[in-house]
């Protein structure tokens, strides 16, 4: 666990809450994919004891709620995200039991207790990837399901640029294009800015999230790497955003696991 970059991320997450208000949540998995209601990961919950790792706003959870879920559990760094997630629970009338602490610590939290352990846009913000995922198997049943969602590897590795294509001394067209400009090897920390707010994250390969879902006891039965057929019926305009549909035609911008305990 590194100390300094989960305090600093705290801080950024409790300032960013309000923003983040059910932006990532259930039946949304990721960023122009297909949703949940698409792809049917999860099982029936009816009567389900379901745990989050990094429960945001609480959107995910009564999401659960709303399909049946029996149990409501959750954890966040964030003492903000907790205190919404838990009045947004309770406004729909949900009892959950919500903690405040990372994701890479396993204090206090039921063992081979849930049906399902799942995470919607958060894991990637663990410092201790091994330690988050061994923690989501202790806290499953056998043959209890995880599923994950986070930004796909390659994302942070390609960037938009816009070219002027001359004729003569003028400009008669534009060329636009994703280029790659980054590492996909590399899987060092960066620092980047959210609204002001400072935020250190790791990008991880794929190899890396299916390799230690192997060590931890896991067998893999899906991975979704695909763009939302309502995405690529759209017309092919260039936008410049992280999160460009313009890229989402060329690969998937969010990568979605589905495992099950052993
Ligand atoms: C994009 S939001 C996820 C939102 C959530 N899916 C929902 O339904 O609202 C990411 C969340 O991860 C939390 N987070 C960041 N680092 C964390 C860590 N190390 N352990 C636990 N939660 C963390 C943030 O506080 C934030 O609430």
């Amino acid at each position: 666990m590194k100390k300094d970059i989960l305090n600093q991320n705290e801080k950024s997450w409790n300032a960013l809450a309000e923003d983040f208000f059910g932006v990532t949540a259930l039946p949304i998995l990721g960023c122009s994919i297909p949703t949940e209601d698409e792809l049917h990961l999860f099982p029936d919950l009816c009567g389900k004891a379901v745990f989050e790792m990094g429960c945001g706003s609480g959107h995910s959870l009564k999401w659960c709620a709303d399909h049946g879920a029996k149990e409501l559990y959750g954890l966040d760094i964030s003492q903000q995200q907790i205190e919404t997630a838990k009045k947004l629970l309770e406004e729909n009338g949900y009892s959950c039991t919500l903690f405040h602490q990372p994701m890479e610590d396993s204090h206090n939290i039921p063992q081979n207790y849930f049906d399902v352990v799942y995470s919607i846009y958060a894991i990637g913000w663990t410092t201790d990837l091994e330690k988050t995922i061994k923690n989501a198997a202790s806290y499953l049943k056998q043959g209890g399901v995880f599923i994950f969602s986070w930004d796909h590897p390659l994302l942070h590795c390609v960037d938009l640029e816009s070219i002027a294509i001359s004729g003569g001394n003028r400009t008669v067209s534009t060329q636009e294009r994703i280029i790659f400009n980054g590492n996909y090897l590399e899987e060092d920390y960066y620092t980047f800015e959210k609204y002001g707010n400072p935020l250190t994250l790791q990008n991880r390969k794929l190899s890396t999230y299916i390799n230690i879902l192997a060590k931890c006891g896991f067998a893999i039965e899906r991975v979704v790497e695909e763009t939302s057929p309502s995405v690529l019926g759209k017309s092919k305009d260039f936008s410049s955003g992280y999160y460009a549909d313009f890229k989402a035609l060329h690969f998937p911008l969010s990568v979605v696991f589905k495992a099950r305990k052993l």
